[in-house]
């Protein structure tokens, strides 16, 4: 579970970067005249990405000023949902699935070698403060189980060996291909598909 505890030592402001101010603005233009503050959600997540995966109470104030809603509004929406980190995590964060389907098809073999070679708990920064992980309930590519959300890309049919070789290249700064690790293409059956073979694209 994603920790709801706010963060004792918070910086004082935030203000988006030049380029995630450009991008807020196009994505409160999108919604209609006096609808400005649905936007907050996706405000809330360029704020996370832009402050290595968390969000300050700061934040969540600028954004308030910004969509013209009330803050505790914008702290409700914040602390409401998973997705949203209120303490800090790694730059990398790992999201492991634990839900049935991928806990049947061996979720806990990623959890341990997260154990292993990240740190000991969930929520917790590895050694060289890059990476945190935390267990997660469905992240919706039960198909591809069992799987994890690294930052924005997903790791879909891994066993331990291949979570292992996934984090040291993270360790190693470089940028593992995300998708199915068992050479599928999206969710396709091994081997092929053996149906629907008429239909481009089924
Ligand atoms: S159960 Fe793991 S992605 Fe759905």
């Amino acid at each position: 579970m994603s920790i709801k505890k706010i963060f004792k030592e918070q910086p004082e402001i935030f203000e988006f970067s030049k380029n995630n101010l450009n991008e807020a603005n196009k994505i409160i233009n999108i919604y209609p005249e006096g609808k400005q503050q649905s936007a907050v959600m996706a405000l809330l997540y360029l704020a996370q990405k832009q402050n290595n995966n968390w969000i300050p109470l700061a934040a969540m104030k600028y954004i308030g000023k910004m969509l013209i809603m009330p803050y505790i509004k914008v702290y409700e929406v914040a602390t409401f949902y998973t997705m949203y980190n209120l303490t800090p995590v790694g730059k990398y964060f790992f999201q492991i699935c634990t839900t049935t389907p991928c806990m049947i098809r061996g979720a806990q073999d990623l959890v341990k070698a997260c154990k292993e070679k990240i740190s000991e708990n969930e929520n917790e920064l590895s050694k060289d403060n890059a990476c945190s992980w935390v267990e997660v309930e469905c992240l919706g590519a039960c198909i591809n189980a069992p799987m994890m959300q690294v930052n924005d890309d997903y790791y879909e049919d891994l066993d331990k060996e291949k979570i292992e070789k996934i984090i040291n290249q993270i360790e190693k700064g470089e940028t593992p291909k995300p998708g199915s690790y068992r050479g599928r293409k999206n969710s396709e059956p091994e081997n092929n598909r053996k149906t629907l073979l008429n239909i481009k694209n089924a």
